[in-house]
């Protein structure tokens, strides 16, 4: 199997992209990762970049030369899949349009509800009865595109943000892999 040079975009923690680069050291799993992008120079996640040995970029907060950095980066190392996982800013619609259908997102709600930021604790103020995260193609609309792999977990009385982060970001590590099996699953 050939694997898909990947590019994950992350501004934090980088525990899903631990994940997939635990996950692509399986033979059989689809994806390579080539690259990693950081908004934040003090992400934590760049750390398994350096350990892994993955190449690295951090990008800043100017759009266009942001774009250019980004898109250059991508010729270079010939990348043809991308995956924002934990990436807190908005991709231009160029990076999306050369990218159709080859961007996913991982999103810590059940989409359609609870598109953008503080999803937990708009959750808790509505009374949700269940939780979960979403992967979906990117398209030019926030938290917008089809959707490929949903996870749900029911909402006890006693869950706080942080239990809610926990429960999603647990079915997370389950969800992306799955997306990205199911994606390349007949190529
Ligand atoms: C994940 O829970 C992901 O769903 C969320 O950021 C977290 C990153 O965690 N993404 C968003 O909120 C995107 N709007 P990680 O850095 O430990 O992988």
């Amino acid at each position: 199997m050939v694997k898909k040079n990947t590019c994950v975009f992350i501004s934090g923690k980088g525990s899903n992209l631990k994940n997939l680069i635990l996950h692509s050291r399986d033979n059989n799993f689809p994806i390579k990762i080539s690259l990693v992008v950081s908004n934040k120079k003090k992400a934590d996640g760049i750390n398994y970049a350096k350990k892994y040995n993955i190449p690295y970029i951090f990008v800043d907060n100017n759009r266009n030369s942001c774009e250019k950095k980004i898109l250059l980066n991508l010729k270079k190392f010939k990348i043809s899949f991308i995956c924002l996982a934990g990436y807190m800013k908005i991709i231009s619609g160029y990076l999306i349009k050369n990218y159709e259908k080859k961007i996913i997102n991982l999103h810590p709600s059940l989409l359609p509800k609870f598109k953008g930021l503080n999803t937990f604790s708009r959750m808790l103020k509505n009374k949700e009865k269940k939780g979960g995260c979403t992967v979906h193609f990117v398209n030019e609309k926030l938290d917008g595109g089809i959707k490929i792999v949903q996870k749900s977990f029911f909402i006890m009385d006693n869950d706080n943000e942080l239990i809610l982060k926990k429960k999603t970001q647990e079915l997370e590590y389950k969800a992306l892999p799955e997306a990205i099996i199911k994606i390349f699953r007949n190529t």
